[in-house]
């Protein structure tokens, strides 16, 4: 299938197909919470493709954006958070616009943003506003960030304060949004060692230091997702990746010339990962899903689900775009729980409340570890995980940064769940009512389009069956 334009992309955010020019910091709000509610489904059935993948598609309109010429890209997810990235660029100087098939990106070159009009909405975008912090930091520009409820509690101090320190200026209150930042063209290159393992720290980095004179580095001590590292080496910069002794740094000479490029975006393995789930946990299932990408620093989840007897298979492996691509099959498995290393959390956090809900429908305790890291997603994950789940009559635990759940094959369902404007959440529960006893039913699926506006339709090809509630 292909991607649609997203219709339902919130209030003022809707854009004519055959005229996709970006109105810049156009609000993006979710008034109205829309709940919905899945009931038991019949065997899953089916072959498809999922939108492109979010993390690529942000890094792809971004490096568009600080290249020299035009990027093409194909397969980007037209989904609100990656919209408010196009936009983004938009506001900045470099139209990002659909032509066909195709987005293109018309480039500035490295250090060649400009200011913009007026604040920036981010919407609900954590990775959005993160990575835009380092690509707007070499430049002599001020822009304020602005974002939903959600995202302006997220914590920003974890890029802004390494930004600082290579001389970034920040207006603003406590290190949430909205704030505003200055950044020049005069930043020194540093050497910075992650305190947690984020991607989107890295990312922001070295996006600043490829506008830095001299060399930066980020010091990772466990692997996080490595999309930047890949489409800044396709764009024609120099990062060097050397590891020893389970450590990793990653250097990025400054002043490199991009060059736009043709981009390829793969299917998204975080949002694939809610089709997979079903189809292990709804009886009689088979389901298939084609061109999903299969970077290991983003393949946990498979990984776990295999370790758990899942009938899961990679099939077809291919490269596509400089990153790893294969068609995924899951038929139903009588699963069993497990112990998920703490190590494993950077390759599949956002998929902790879908394994959560997987992990009732095995057989005896799932336990996960090390989840610090989801308690500042779009939403305490671990608290509403575990409150979910306790709302379904499946037994969960949390301790410290631990999560157990004790499955039992099975789960009672029946429960209304809190998903705090946080997409995974609404997706995650969605998946169990199809398998549970009773019917379940979320709060609200308006964010669902910042991550995955085909969400219900693709579910509903393979056989789920949802029921719009009316608002309490
Ligand atoms: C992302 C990194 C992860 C992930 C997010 C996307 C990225 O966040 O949760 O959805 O594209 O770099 P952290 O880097 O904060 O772990």
């Amino acid at each position: 299938m292909r991607s649609t334009f997203p219709k339902s992309a919130g209030a003022g955010a809707v854009f004519p197909a055959a005229c996709p020019q970006l109105r810049p910091s156009a609000p993006v709000s979710h008034a109205d919470p829309t709940p919905l509610t899945s009931v038991s489904s019949g065997p899953l059935r089916g072959l498809l493709r999922v939108p492109g993948d979010k993390s690529i598609s942000h890094r792809a309109l971004m490096l568009g954006a600080l290249a020299t010429g035009k990027t093409r890209i194909r397969g980007l997810l037209e989904a609100e958070d990656v919209i408010n990235t196009a936009r983004a660029v938009t506001a900045l100087g470099a139209p990002a616009s659909k032509s066909g098939d195709v987005w293109e990106v018309l480039g500035r070159g490295t250090g060649g943003l400009a200011q913009p009009k007026g604040p920036i909405d981010f919407g609900n975008s954590g990775t959005g506003t993160r990575l835009m912090m380092g690509v707007i930091a070499p430049h002599d520009i001020s822009v304020s960030m602005v974002g939903d409820a959600s995202l302006s509690k997220r914590p920003m101090g974890r890029v802004l304060n390494p930004l600082r320190s290579m001389g970034v200026d920040v207006d603003g209150n406590g290190d949430r949004l909205p704030l505003t930042i200055r950044g020049t063209s005069r930043l020194v290159p540093i050497a910075y060692e992650l305190p947690v393992p984020s991607a989107q720290i890295k990312s922001a980095i070295l996006l600043a230091g490829l506008g830095t004179a001299g060399e930066t580095t980020v010091i990772e001590r466990e692997a996080t997702r490595d999309h930047t590292e890949r489409m800044l080496r396709h764009f024609g910069a120099s990062v060097s990746t050397v590891s020893d002794a389970g450590t990793t740094r990653i250097t990025v000479k400054g002043g490199a010339e991009l060059a736009g490029q043709d981009v390829t975006v793969p299917g998204d393995p975080s949002s694939a990962a809610f089709l997979i789930a079903a189809a292990l946990i709804v009886p009689g299932s088979d389901v298939t899903i084609e061109g999903v990408l299969v970077n290991p620093t983003r393949t946990g989840l498979y990984t776990t689900l295999v370790e758990m007897g899942g009938d899961v298979t990679f099939l077809n492996p291919r490269e596509e775009g400089g990153e790893p691509v294969a068609d995924i099959r899951a038929r139903f498995s009588r699963l069993k729980g497990v112990s998920v290393p703490a190590e494993r959390a950077p390759s599949m956090i956002d998929e902790y409340p879908m394994l959560a809900v997987t992990a009732a429908f095995a057989q005896g305790p799932t336990r996960m570890d090390g989840l610090g890291e989801l308690k500042v997603k779009e939403s305490d994950r671990l608290a509403a995980t575990a409150a979910g789940l306790a709302a379904n009559g499946v037994r969960a635990e949390v301790s410290g940064d631990t999560l157990t759940v004790h499955g039992a094959g099975r789960a009672p369902g029946g429960g209304r769940v809190a998903t705090h404007l946080d997409h995974r959440m609404a997706m995650s529960f969605l998946v169990m009512g199809l398998a549970s006893e009773a019917p379940v039913t979320v709060d609200d699926t308006a964010m669902i389009a910042t991550s995955f506006p085909e969400f219900r339709s693709l579910m509903a090809q393979i056989g789920a069956r949802f029921a719009p509630v009316e608002a309490p």
